[in-house]
């Protein structure tokens, strides 16, 4: 089949159900309110289709626009103002730490885990600040009691350093692991649920999952895995890299024991900050990282005891919550899933196209993973680079490959066409 020219690239996506996200960019812009960043008196679906509506947001960061960063899956910027209290704040802590940073900024986190706190939906007796999600979740897979034989359920697309640290217990403890290869992506509830069923031993004591599976993009079914695990007693750790300020799902949609998550990701917070959160009624038979005094052990500070740290980066979480609170959780879902859509919808028409989530709003949200025919992922994503200063991820696991698109909200429209009209030279001429 030819590859498809820009007008018919469009009419095909027109036809299978873009046309109004498409045509939406065009439409009128409605200014926010003098001052607000974004107007928030239409529906998230509709604001999300009106790119200039969009225009105080995207100008909320000063990234460089001469890349376009599509690769939002890692790490991502902050936006200005809490790059900009971060910078204050760490001048303000070397100007007599005993004083600035001791006395003044530290007793300040509390207010941090307050504000987390509500944001997740959680009791602050059961945040602790951590580091990442990383620093969090291997909290939990250290800290928890396993004997040996006892096992421990994740699946072979969870997260490669967890994957890791279950290894070193199966050494150390003489644990084992079980890792279930998930069913296609499309999928059904009832198959993913049944999938995690089969897996489950006498033996599991404890299974980590994945909220978004960051290889793919996909959404698990947390909420009735959890609920299955529970049934059989057995706690459940998810790995919310990509969840929090990201998938509008708060504590009480998820209601597992732990959730582990990093700021510095769709927070857009400083980097290294993030958050583990711990079920009151588990807080104390789990073993901190660094041991902590005795009388902590009911206290969620105790996985807070880490030594000297800087505040400044755990401070200028405040400003970044507050501008999640100014574009909203349900605006800020739109718009990513509208960005994604505005790629992923038209290229998934084109024969030959993998696309590696499905595409339906419980299932998937800013990342996707695509494999082009012909088109391997490394040479992709470095003609990519190198030809149109495009940054995506290339991904290469045993059970599929492709490039993983992660914009973000200051990513813009023409930013994503961009990329469509790249993968379209790709696709039609090669990477030569
Ligand atoms: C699914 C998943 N889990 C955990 C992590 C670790 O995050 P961090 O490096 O912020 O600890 C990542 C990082 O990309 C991730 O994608």
């Amino acid at each position: 089949m030819p590859p498809l020219g820009r007008r018919e690239f469009l009419s095909r996506a027109a036809l299978a159900g873009s046309l109004p996200l498409l045509a939406g960019a065009a439409a009128p812009a409605a200014r926010p309110a003098a001052g607000a960043l974004l107007d928030r008196s239409r529906p998230p679906g509709v604001v999300a289709a009106d790119e200039s509506a969009w225009q105080n947001v995207q100008a909320a960061w000063s990234v460089d626009r001469s890349i376009i960063n599509l690769e939002n899956g890692g790490v991502q910027p902050s936006p200005d103002r809490v790059h900009a209290a971060f910078a204050e704040l760490a001048r303000h802590a070397h100007r007599a730490p005993p004083i600035t940073l001791n006395r003044e900024q530290l007793p300040q986190l509390e207010d941090v885990r307050q504000r987390l706190a509500a944001a997740f939906g959680c009791d602050a007796e059961e945040l602790a600040l951590t580091r990442n999600t990383t620093e969090g979740a291997e909290t939990v897979l250290l800290g928890c009691e396993l004997r040996p034989g006892d096992r421990v359920l994740t699946t072979t697309q969870d997260y490669w350093r967890f994957l890791n640290t279950l290894k070193q217990r199966v050494a150390r403890d003489g644990i084992e692991i079980d890792t279930l290869k998930l069913p296609a992506p499309d999928a059904s509830v009832a198959t993913v649920v049944d999938t995690f069923a089969a897996a489950l031993t006498s033996r599991t004591r404890l299974v980590l999952l994945s909220q978004l599976i960051n290889l793919t993009g996909r959404i698990l079914p947390v909420s009735p895995l959890v609920e299955l695990c529970h049934r059989r007693n057995i706690p459940v750790l998810v790995d919310g890299a990509h969840g929090f300020a990201h998938i509008p799902a708060r504590r009480d949609a998820l209601a597992c024991d732990y959730y582990a998550t990093s700021l510095h990701k769709w927070l857009g917070a400083p980097h290294g900050t993030g958050f583990l959160y711990v079920r009151r009624d588990r807080i104390g038979s789990l073993w901190p990282h660094f041991p902590a005094p005795a009388e902590l052990r009911e206290n969620i500070r105790k996985f807070e005891s880490i030594g000297t740290f800087s505040a400044a980066p755990f401070l200028a979480i405040r400003p970044a919550l507050d501008l999640y609170r100014e574009i909203g959780a349900d605006h800020k879902w739109a718009r990513l899933r509208w960005l994604r859509e505005r790629w992923l919808e038209p290229l998934a028409q084109h024969p030959g196209v993998t696309v590696h989530v499905d595409r339906r709003e419980s299932s998937s949200g800013a990342l996707a993973t695509v494999m082009l025919p012909g088109l391997p992922a490394q040479p992709l994503a470095k003609w990519l680079w190198e030809r149109h200063r495009i940054v995506v991820r290339p991904v290469d696991h045993p059970e599929f490959s492709g490039i993983r698109v992660t914009p973000n909200l200051y990513t813009t429209a023409t930013e994503i066409d961009a990329l469509s009209t790249a993968l379209r030279t790709a696709l039609t001429h090669g990477l030569s």
